[in-house]
């Protein structure tokens, strides 16, 4: 089912006001915590569980949650694991081991991991760039294991580039023929189909249309979305409808935009981002924690910072942090 623009924008506009200050919590609405690798104090992580805060989850990319949430329990912000790409050796199981060990030892009550980031992207943007055989064979030796005993997995999540869902199923019939040899047919098995967006809403609405009728009955998670690199009001027109959207839908399970940083380091347009250079919330920051505007523009303490040092500044950190957890 592919979702018509026409159709769509009617009802929204009417829609757009109502969805400003959001709801007091959301089982829906989560975090990507993303430290800035100018503050090794992650200076930033408390405002995002201020209360009040709507947020009830979040991702770092990793397999280990973050310091910063490590006093709160995961009734109230739940770590969610993730496996981000493939280990050197693909019968390396450490996640799987790592996540093991939150639940049994630290009593972390894990359940629900993420998949790979971004296979089918490449390393210069942030993809883990991996082709599917390899995948489902790491998948088998550290995911299926966790959904055997009861924890909820997410099917790896692709870029938005429409090939995302061939990427998928190749790796759904790889993991298929790995996981029964010579035996009869089996399939993995998962719970929830993760995807990726950069662009319009129009092109957001398409995407997850695509990928509804190819994963009928499969509640999505929208782990990364926003309007890149375009000006403010296109950009909160943007944020308004997307979350209008995503609280709408039943089977958006969950959704985290990819904003959580300072608009200088940010690699999708300071508009994208929730926080000025300064580390104040902008109005979408504001408006994703459900509060009011601030009235703080995304680039006003931009300050003469050049906007190409400030992309490569943010590309440092997040190839660091890469190497860090691949
Ligand atoms: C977005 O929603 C806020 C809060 O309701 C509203 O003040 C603002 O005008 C909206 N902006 C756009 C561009 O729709
Ligand atoms: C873990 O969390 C789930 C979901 O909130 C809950 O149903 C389950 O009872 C919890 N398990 C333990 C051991 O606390
Ligand atoms: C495995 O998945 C394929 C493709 O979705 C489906 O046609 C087939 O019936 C499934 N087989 C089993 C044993 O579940």
């Amino acid at each position: 089912m592919i979702l018509s623009t026409a159709t769509l924008l009617g009802p929204l506009s009417l829609l757009a006001s109502t969805a400003s200050a959001g709801p007091l919590t959301s089982p829906k609405r989560g975090l990507i915590f993303i430290p800035d690798a100018r503050f090794p104090q992650d200076r930033d992580a408390h405002i995002w569980k201020q209360n009040p805060s709507p947020l009830t989850w979040y991702y770092n990319y990793q397999a280990e949650p973050s310091p910063a949430f490590g006093d709160l329990p995961q009734s109230e912000f739940e770590f969610v694991p993730m496996l981000w790409g493939k280990p050197d050796d693909k019968d390396d199981t450490s996640f799987l081991k790592t996540v093991e060990r939150l639940v049994d030892t630290r009593k972390i009550n894990i359940t629900h991991v993420l998949g790979f980031n971004e296979p089918d992207g490449p390393r210069k943007w942030g993809g883990s760039d991996i082709d599917p055989d390899t995948a489902a064979h790491v998948w088998l030796k550290n995911i299926a294991p966790l959904r055997e005993r009861g924890i909820q997995v997410g099917l790896p999540a692709c870029t938005g580039s429409p090939d995302g869902t061939k990427w998928l199923d190749t790796f759904l019939k790889s993991c298929s023929k790995q996981l029964s040899g010579k035996g009869p047919t089996k399939n993995c098995t998962y719970d929830f189909v993760n995807l990726h967006w950069y662009g319009s809403f129009e092109g957001l609405a398409s995407h997850i249309g695509s990928y509804s009728a190819t994963f009928p009955d499969m509640p999505l998670w929208i782990t990364e979305y926003n309007l890149n690199h375009q000006d403010l009001p296109a950009t909160q027109s943007f944020y308004n409808m997307s979350s209008e959207y995503f609280d709408r839908l039943d089977y958006v399970e969950r959704y985290s935009i990819f904003g959580a940083f300072r608009s200088d380091v940010s690699n999708v347009g300071p508009n994208a981002a929730m926080l000025d250079p300064d580390g104040q919330l902008t109005d979408i920051g504001a408006w994703y924690l459900g509060r009011p505007a601030t009235g703080v523009t995304p680039s006003a303490g931009l300050r003469g910072v050049d906007p190409r040092r400030a992309v490569s500044l943010f590309g440092a950190a997040v190839a660091g942090f890469a190497l860090l957890y691949v």
